[in-house]
């Protein structure tokens, strides 16, 4: 099995035993793309949430939140252009009874070959050393260059044909590529047809009387549509943001890939509304949010060469820009997050549908128009992913033996400190008590004496805990404490009224936020 997908296993499983994320009603098999978080992960994500919330509205002056229903008026989706539009290309294979979507079969068609070229790309890094240029190795060896050739040649033809709407050019490249089911090899496949992926339910209690209704499958249009609500009730003047966390439903076709795409997820929005023309260019505010955004996931520590911009050629039809920020997951670089600038499209598109006027009289200029928008949209479950899949490590020590830890940035772990008696006996689990009791107010502390101090040290790095604190006998002589530090597992001793300021400054968000204030 490959290296990646058996981290990938590993992930799925220790978030599992670890009490992170469970399969949804497993104990009924599972429910698919559906999952359940645990102590542990319900705790984590709402710290991504906090960090989230608190560096977009708490820092932003002029960008407020909301909490906008699941459900929507139904004409929203039509104003939206989802009940139209937002469809995915599905293709079955007729021997195996597996849906597929063929953009993804094609895309991941182009992935394997893009893989080639990285695998050569190692080789002469290695063969080269020092002096390897990258650049002109893969402008200048013909292979490298015919195979990206190939590459954009497919993606170019399959998104002229989408946008056409040609299913049947779809169907023939995926037979010209020999493409075939990725689990059996069969290539006997159905047409290729559209698949709206919104879920639809109803309102009211009789059927005949009943409003048929979506769940939501975004939670922007929340936003959209309490435009004039926010901006009203909270005086907000251009240029200004609204934020919201919330849930969203799609029905994915191809729903494999465990919480990196589900079926209900969150989503942590910001649509930022912007006077007509700002957006673009160097200074304009697509560009301000790109980098606003990166630099927020770069502050956690995960390393910069696992993210990478992804600037869309081929744009929806209400965007004049779109990037996504791609991170480095266990299967490769994907979507972790997307900026979007939507132009007026949204705002006048409800404008249109409800007949209601909506539009912000700038005090400035004198004028009346409908504002631009640029949003930043990332799902909650995908960035619990990234963090996750990257922290879990398999550690060798020097003693041969190996160590499995969570290297969670500390501002996102559940459990900030554990405080551990050395021995259940001699006053030491009273004092331990006493010290929960001092930090449980600004951290969450847990206590454990089960067991011999290395295996409670353990329990704690495969949960993630950033500090443990190790009461023993002297303690109760000198009012000091053992801190043990999860990565470097170093050990220092300091005292007890010291330790809320030394946890403070590695796991407090604070100092995080703090950061992103920095030029
Ligand atoms: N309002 C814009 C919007 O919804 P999107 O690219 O469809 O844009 C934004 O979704 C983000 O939501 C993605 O970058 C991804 O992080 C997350 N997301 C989308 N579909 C998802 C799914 N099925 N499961 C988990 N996260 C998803």
């Amino acid at each position: 099995m490959a290296k990646n997908e058996d981290l990938f296993k590993k992930v799925v499983s220790h978030a599992k035993e670890y009490g992170f994320i469970f399969p949804s009603s497993e104990i009924y098999d599972g429910l698919g793309a559906v999952y359940d978080y645990g102590p542990y992960g319900s705790l984590m994500k709402n710290n991504i949430k906090e960090y989230w919330w608190k560096s977009m509205v708490q820092m932003h002056e002029n960008i407020v939140g909301i909490d906008a229903a699941i459900f929507m008026h139904p004409t929203t989706w039509k104003a939206s252009g989802h009940v139209d539009a937002f469809n995915d290309p599905l293709i079955d294979n007729k021997d195996t009874k597996r849906r597929y979507r063929a953009d993804v079969l094609l895309e991941d068609y182009v992935a394997k070959m893009e893989d080639k070229v990285q695998k050569d790309i190692q080789k002469a890094r290695k063969r080269f050393g020092e002096a390897f240029d990258e650049e002109k190795f893969v402008t200048t060896t013909p292979h490298i260059v015919e195979n990206r050739a190939r590459q954009a040649a497919i993606m170019k033809r399959m998104a002229a044909s989408l946008d056409a709407n040609d299913l049947a050019d779809v169907k023939a490249l995926i037979e010209e590529l020999e493409i075939a089911d990725p689990d059996t090899g069969s290539r006997n496949w159905t047409e290729v047809r559209q698949f709206n992926l919104m879920f639809g339910t109803k309102l009211g209690s009789v059927a005949d009387g009943s409003t048929d209704l979506y769940l939501r499958p975004e939670t922007a249009q929340g936003i959209f549509v309490n435009f004039l609500n926010v901006q009203k009730s909270a005086r907000m003047k251009l240029p200004f943001g609204i934020a919201q966390i919330g849930k969203a439903v799609r029905n994915e076709i191809v729903a494999r890939q465990f919480i990196f795409r589900m079926r209900e997820f969150e989503q942590m929005e910001m649509q930022f509304f912007i006077r007509p023309n700002t957006e673009l260019g160097e200074n304009g505010w697509f560009d301000k949010w790109r980098k606003t955004r990166l630099k927020w996931h770069l502050n956690l520590g995960m390393g910069e060469e696992n993210y990478r911009y992804h600037d869309h050629d081929k744009l929806a039809h209400y965007a004049n820009a779109a990037t996504d920020i791609e991170f480095r997951f266990p299967f490769g670089f994907k979507e972790l997050e997307g900026i979007h600038s939507r132009t007026d499209f949204d705002l006048s598109a409800h404008e249109k549908f409800s007949g209601k006027k909506i539009q912000y009289f700038d005090p400035e200029t004198n004028q009346s128009y409908t504002p631009y928008v640029v949003e930043t949209s990332i799902g909650l479950d995908r960035m619990f992913l990234a963090v996750f899949s990257h922290s879990l490590v398999d550690e060798q020590l020097p003693d041969g033996t190996v160590r499995t830890v969570l290297r969670l940035p500390a501002i996102l772990a559940p459990v900030k400190v554990a405080v551990l008696p050395l021995l259940k006996k001699d006053g030491l689990p009273e004092k331990a008590h006493e010290i929960v009791r001092m930090l449980k107010y600004d951290f969450n502390t847990v206590y454990d004496e089960k067991d011999a101090i290395g295996r409670r040290y353990r329990r704690q790095d495969v949960i993630g805990t950033p500090i443990c604190v190790t009461v023993d006998h002297e303690t109760l002589e000198d009012g000091c404490v053992t801190i043990r530090h999860r990565d470097s597992m170093e050990q220092e001793r300091v005292s007890i009224e010291s330790l809320r300021d030394i946890i403070a400054r590695e796991v407090d968000m604070r100092y995080a936020l703090a950061r992103l204030e920095e030029e």
